[in-house]
């Protein structure tokens, strides 16, 4: 049955244990198992004509029976990148590499896709305020939506580990912002506590319906290049990749695409406990208590979406490999100088994970790639100042200015 509005019927379901629930508020099955949201059946009124319309375009697949709380978010630009090609090739690899930027979105991240959705759910719910903890984008992402809405935020960060852009992005929407002692983890374990004593909608990525949002960056890919044979992204709380493996999944179900992508979830080398569990062909990550890395956006040592993540890995052939934070920031630099995409180090770690995984043999030629970058590189400018050191001083002369050029 399909319901008669324009959105899908759908249900949450348990990935482990597989019950339905037709109640929304909950985020947790009571087996313990993380909920996805099921659709059961939709009447699919958009095309895969190439025109991308934001991720309203896709409202017929997507869990939500109000007006969308919306900044216009999605619509990223996918770009086809011939000098990495170049690269490859002369490496011996020849593939045709794309880079769908989620940084071009409202507030800087792919996190927006999720937030429209998960906001305009919170409003459905009744509910009166959000919160998250969040390595930054999230946090930033939610205050703008919650914003929009009318609604208050709240946002727990790891105190002195997230980059300062995100911060002054959280703080200027209006939320409430509190530093936490402790890392990304620890303020997930207090915010989910936290938000069921107070009765504020948790929007981390725990959340299925912000994972529907997200999933759309899926099928602007098809809209654009139809199904790729690999996409590559950076996994920090794990949530995108497998929103992003579920709507090619589902494109696959309702039929209009054959195939799946090869999902290739990177991992920073100091926050990788994906990337191990998938080295040792296991379905549970065992926890890395001090989790480090100069990508502070994926700083994260128990990742929430952890057998969702392996799971897509697993079923699509798919990969997990782990880069050094040299190599994310030589990825970065390659991206914003070669490119001219720019993006912050979370994010480089797939174009970095390209790399890795091209001269480690994985990728055969005549593949068609999509990395995804997930953030802007202005979210992150105290790194950038690091690596590229500060712009040079001279007098207020000609000859000054010559004599640096
Ligand atoms: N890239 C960036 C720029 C991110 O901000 C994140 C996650 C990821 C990649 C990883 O995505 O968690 O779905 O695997 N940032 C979260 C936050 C944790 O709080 O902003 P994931």
């Amino acid at each position: 049955m399909v319901n008669p509005d324009g959105y899908p019927d759908y249900c949450l379901r348990c990935i482990e244990c597989g019950k339905e629930y037709d109640i929304e508020d909950i985020y947790l099955c009571k087996c313990g198992g993380l909920l996805e949201v099921y659709i059961r059946g939709a009447d699919i009124s958009f095309k895969l004509d190439g025109n991308l319309e934001g991720v309203w375009k896709y409202g017929s697949l997507l869990p939500v029976k109000t007006n969308p709380v919306t900044l216009k978010e999605g619509s990223t630009p996918l770009y086809r990148c011939r000098r990495i090609e170049e690269m490859l090739k002369n490496a011996g690899v020849n593939v045709s590499v794309y880079v769908k930027h989620e940084g071009a979105n409202p507030s800087g991240s792919f996190k927006d896709r999720g937030m429209t959705v998960g906001v305009t759910k919170a409003i459905e719910l009744g509910k009166k305020a959000v919160a998250c903890a969040s390595t930054g984008n999230t946090s930033a992402s939610m205050a703008m939506y919650a914003a929009k809405a009318g609604i208050r935020a709240y946002v727990l960060l790891p105190a002195g580990k997230v980059a300062l852009g995100k911060v002054a992005q959280a703080l200027m929407h209006g939320a409430r912002v509190i530093g936490i002692k402790g890392n990304f983890d620890q303020a997930l374990a207090i915010v989910r506590e936290i938000c069921s004593s107070e009765g504020f909608y948790l929007l981390n990525s725990v959340n299925p319906f912000r994972l529907e949002g997200q999933k759309t960056i899926a099928f602007e890919v098809v809209d654009e290049i139809g199904v790729p044979d690999r996409v590559i992204l950076p996994v920090g709380n794990a949530g995108n990749i497998s929103a992003i493996y579920k709507g090619f999944k589902e494109l696959e179900r309702f039929g209009l695409t054959e195939s799946i992508p090869k999902m290739c979830g990177i991992q920073a080398e100091g926050a990788n406990p994906v990337y191990r569990a998938v080295k040792s062909k296991k379905e549970d990550i065992e926890p890395v208590l001090n989790p480090e890395t100069i990508a502070t956006a994926i700083r994260i040592g128990q990742p929430v979406n952890a057998r969702k993540a392996i799971r897509a890995i697993y079923e699509s052939n798919g990969v997990a490999e782990q880069v050094s934070d040299e190599e994310i920031i030589e990825a970065q630099k390659l991206l914003a100088s070669k490119e001219g995409i720019g993006v912050e180090p979370a994010s480089a770690a797939s174009v970095a994970g390209l790399f890795k995984l091209a001269g480690k043999g994985v990728i055969e030629n005549g593949e068609r790639i999509v990395c995804i970058t997930t953030g802007h590189l202005l979210k992150d400018p105290e790194t950038v100042i690091n690596i590229c050191g500060k712009p040079v001083e001279v007098e207020a002369s000609v000859e000054a200015v010559r004599s640096a050029l």
